[in-house]
């Protein structure tokens, strides 16, 4: 919690961590990656996360969308004590709160595109009628809409990372946790991407968390968080990006 801040303001975090610390064990080695980390994100965030390979973030996103415990720490979750959490609540936490996309994409392989976008849907309840409209507008964001009907195994790199993140929103999670998103698309595509989830962010009761290594990327996020050497630390978003840092933006 920030200096100033009253509890109830810390209750309106949807993520909030406190002393977090991951450690992987490899036989008998132990291999520190995340080391007491203090994080909240709030409704209407934009934050990005950057740092170098290797540094920790797609681990930090695992503990985040519950995919993996911490050794340490607390993780609060729309206020609610995550660590606490059998397999079940776990997995319904994932399903009715988180939209995660993967930094290799992970798509169902020999399925097609409407298929995977469905999946999530079937999962979540949604019934069948209203399942081709959710799907053919969370394509439409991602401008792939005629690629509804596409195997998935037949789809450029960057036409799988935007199927990627059309599956993770098509449940309308309120945290989307995006892993390195654009990494494959060109600047029109990584813009669009970028707009979608600004969007999202600005109508003020979702947050995203996107982990780049675009600085320009970066420079559209309300906030620039930095993983380094296990430390996690708020950027200042103007020396980022010089060019870039005086550009308004709709999440601000
Ligand atoms: N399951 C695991 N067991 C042991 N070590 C792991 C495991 N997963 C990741 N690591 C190590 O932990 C460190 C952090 O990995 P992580 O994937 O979180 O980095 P990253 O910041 O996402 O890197 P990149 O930018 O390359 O994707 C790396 O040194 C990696 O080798
Ligand atoms: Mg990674």
């Amino acid at each position: 919690m920030n200096r100033g801040e009253t509890s109830n303001q810390a209750a309106d975090h949807l993520i909030e961590l406190r002393g977090l610390t991951h450690e992987y064990t490899l036989g008998n080695a132990r291999l520190p990656v995340l080391d007491n980390l203090n994080f909240q994100v709030a409704p209407g965030h934009l934050v990005a996360v950057m740092g170098p390979s290797g540094s920790g973030k797609s681990t930090l996103l695992y503990i985040l969308g519950l995919l993996l415990k911490p050794t340490q720490g607390t993780y609060l979750l729309g206020g609610e004590d995550t660590l606490s959490f059998g397999r079940r609540q776990q997995a319904e936490h994932r399903r009715q709160l988180l939209g995660f996309v993967f930094q290799n994409g992970d798509l169902l392989e020999n399925s097609l595109v409407y298929e995977n976008l469905e999946f999530p849907l079937i999962y979540a309840g949604v019934p069948r009628r209203e399942r081709p409209e959710r799907i053919m507008e969370a394509l439409g964001k991602v401008s792939l809409d005629h690629r509804v009907h596409h195997p998935a195994n037949r789809l450029s790199g960057g036409e799988r990372q935007r199927v990627a993140v059309a599956r993770a929103l098509v449940n309308r999670p309120r945290i989307i946790l995006a892993d390195e998103p654009t990494g494959q698309l060109d600047r029109a595509n990584s813009h669009l991407i970028l707009d979608y989830f600004a969007e999202i962010a600005a109508a003020g009761e979702k947050a995203v968390i996107v982990v780049t290594h675009d600085p320009e990327i970066a420079s559209r996020c309300r906030r620039i968080c930095i993983l380094k050497d296990g430390v996690l630390y708020e950027h200042p978003r103007s020396t980022i990006e010089p060019s870039l840092a005086g550009r308004r933006f709709s999440t601000g």
